[in-house]
C-alpha cells in the first residue's frame, strides 16, 4: 500500500537526519520552503513536521521554525514513575553522598557527578573583576556586620528578577542566605521539629535527603513524573494518611528528573496547602535555566497566603563559590530571620555585593541566554551519546532546562557497582541509590551535562556504556 504523502515526507526528513544531512540543533527548511521544494501542500508539510515532532526527531521553537532534536536514533523513552506506596521513613544517606560531592571537584578525569555550572563562560571573568574592584573600593567595609536580612542592593535585584517568576515580593520580604542549601535549612529548622514528616519528590536530590536526616526528620517520597513533577494526586493521598508538616519540591527543572510542574498542578498544590494548613518550601534553584522560552512561574506566584517559602541562589547561574542565596519566606519571615540570626548573625557582605553588581548589569542576562543555549545543546549531546553507547533498553529523562539527565537501566544493573567501576577509571556519575531512602533507584544514575564536550568526556560516556553492556551480559 502506498504511504500517505506526509508519512513519505516525514520518512525522507528522518532519513536525512539519520544520514547527517541535518545535524542536531540545525534549523530545518521552513514550511513554505519545503512545500515549494517538494511540491506538496502546506498542510502536508505541517502534518509531517508535527508527526516528526511527536516522534522526538525535531522540535518547534516559537517564531524560529523547526530544529533537529535527535540524531540517528529514535527518541528515548522517559523513565518510569516509581510505583511506590508513600510511607514516612527515617533517612539514612551514607558516606557515598559525601564522596560523590567530593568527586565533583576532581581535577582529573571526566566528572558528570555534580550539578555544577560551567565556570568558563565570560561571566566568570566579570565576577572576578567585580570582586576585585568591590574589594578595592572597600564598598562594603564601612560598617561592622551586615544586617540580618542581608544586603539591600542584592535584595533589590532579587525582587526585580522574582517578577520573571511571577512573584511580587518587596525588598523587605526577602532574606539573603549562604546559598540555597542554607535557605532550605533555615526553612526546615523554622517549620519543623525532630520526628516531623516532610513530603519530597521521588527521586529526590540527595542534599535534601541528607538535610532531612541531620534534622531528625522523616521523609515521605511522593511519586514524581519525569515531565510534570510531584504527583498532586499521590500527595493528596499521602496528606490524607499522614500528618505531613511541610512539602519540599524543586518545581522547575528538578534535580534529578528535570521535570517542571505545570501551572494547574501548582494551583492544585496551593489548594492542598490551604486545605491542610501546611507550608511548602520551594527550591527554585534551576528556574532561570530554561533551554527555551520564558522561565516557569514559581508556585510562590500563586500563593496569596504566604505559605510558600521560595528559595534560590546564584550557584547555578553565576558561581557556587559565591555562596549567595535567598529566601522569600512569606508569613514565616520573622522565624526565618531569627534562624539566620542565631545561626550566623549575618553574611559576608562582599559576595552579596558582587552578586548584586553582576545582576544589575546587562551582561548577566546575556550570559544566561548564552548558557541556556549551550546547556540545551550539551544535554542533547549527552542523550545522543547515551543512545549510541548505552544498552538499548535504557530510559532517560528529557529535561527542558537545568543541568542533569536521569538514566534508568534494566533492573539487573546495579548503578552503585557502576559508580565504583567508573571511579576506578577516573569517571564520576551520581548513583541512583543516593536519591531515595526506599532503595528504588539502584538501577538508575544521574549525569550532569554542564561542561563543554571534549573527546575525553565523549570517550568516558562510551566507557560507561561498555561497563553497562558487560554488566548486562554477566547477569
Ligand atoms: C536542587 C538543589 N537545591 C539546592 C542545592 C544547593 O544549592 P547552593 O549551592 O546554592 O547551596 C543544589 C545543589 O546542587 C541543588 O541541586
Amino acid at each position: 500500500m502506498q504511504k500517505l504523502l506526509y508519512v513519505q515526507l516525514g520518512d525522507q526528513i528522518s532519513d536525512q537526519i539519520r544520514e547527517g544531512l541535518y545535524k542536531v540543533g540545525e534549523r530545518l527548511p521552513s514550511v513554505r520552503e519545503l512545500s515549494k521544494r517538494e511540491q506538496v501542500s502546506i498542510a502536508t508539510v505541517n502534518t509531517a513536521y508535527a508527526n516528526l515532532e511527536q516522534r522526538g526527531w525535531i522540535e518547534a521553537r516559537p517564531k524560529s521554525g523547526y530544529f533537529v532534536r535527535r540524531s540517528s536514533l529514535d527518541a528515548v523513552d522517559l523513565p518510569e514513575t516509581a510505583n511506590l506506596k508513600p510511607k514516612p521513613r527515617h533517612v539514612s544517606i551514607n558516606e557515598l553522598a559525601m564522596e560523590v560531592q567530593r568527586g565533583a571537584s576532581s581535577k582529573t578525569g571526566a566528572s558528570f557527578c555534580a550539578a555544577v555550572p560551567d565556570l568558563n563562560f565570560p561571566i566568570s571573568k566579570i565576577i572576578q573583576r567585580t570582586y576585585v574592584s568591590q574589594a578595592r573600593a572597600g564598598v562594603t567595609f564601612d560598617q561592622g556586620y551586615d544586617s540580618p536580612e542581608g544586603l539591600y542592593e542584592l535584595r533589590k535585584q532579587i525582587a526585580k528578577r522574582a517578577l520573571e517568576a511571577g512573584i511580587r515580593v518587596g525588598v523587605d520580604e526577602l532574606i539573603t542566605t549562604s546559598g540555597a542549601q542554607n535557605a532550605l535549612a533555615l526553612a526546615l529548622r523554622a517549620l519543623t521539629k525532630p520526628g516531623d514528616i516532610v513530603a519530597v519528590e521521588s527521586p529526590c536530590y540527595f542534599g535534601l535527603l541528607q538535610m532531612i536526616e541531620s534534622f531528625g526528620l522523616k521523609s515521605i517520597e511522593i511519586p514524581t513524573d519525569p515531565k510534570d513533577g510531584m504527583s498532586i494526586d499521590a500527595l493528596k493521598l499521602a496528606l490524607q494518611q499522614w500528618p505531613i508538616k511541610v512539602v519540599l519540591s524543586i518545581t522547575a527543572y528538578s534535580n534529578p528528573l528535570g521535570c517542571v510542574m505545570p501551572n494547574d498542578h501548582k494551583q492544585a498544590l496551593i489548594q492542598l496547602l490551604q486545605q491542610y494548613d501546611i507550608a511548602m518550601i520551594e527550591d527554585d534553584i534551576y528556574g532561570e535555566l530554561q533551554f527555551e522560552g520564558h522561565r516557569p512561574k514559581a508556585v510562590k506566584a500563586f500563593d496569596e497566603e504566604g505559605r510558600v517559602l521560595w528559595c534560590s541562589s546564584v550557584s547555578k547561574t553565576m558561581d557556587p563559590k559565591l555562596r549567595v542565596g535567598w529566601i522569600a519566606p512569606g508569613k514565616y519571615y520573622a522565624e526565618i530571620l531569627h534562624q539566620k540570626y542565631v545561626n550566623s548573625i549575618a553574611l559576608p557582605s562582599l559576595p552579596q555585593s558582587v552578586a548584586a553588581q553582576v545582576m544589575a548589569q546587562g551582561q548577566f542576562d546575556r550570559h544566561l541566554r548564552q548558557a541556556r543555549e549551550a546547556y540545551r545543546q550539551r544535554s542533547q549531546h549527552l542523550i545522543d551519546l547515551a543512545q549510541m553507547h548505552f544498552p538499548s533498553e535504557m530510559r532517560a529523562s528529557s529535561p527542558q532546562g537545568g543541568l542533569v539527565v536521569w538514566f534508568e537501566m534494566p533492573k539487573k544493573i546495579d548503578a552503585t557497582d557502576l559508580y565504583y567501576q567508573c571511579r576506578e577509571r577516573d569517571v564520576r556519575i551520581a548513583p541512583g541509590e543516593l536519591f531515595s531512602v526506599t532503595g528504588l533507584y539502584q538501577n538508575c544514575f544521574r549525569m550532569s551535562f554542564a561542561k563543554p564536550w571534549t573527546l575525553e568526556s565523549e570517550q568516558a560516556v562510551a566507557m560507561i556504556g561498555q561497563q553497562l553492556k558487560e554488566m548486562m551480559m554477566k547477569s
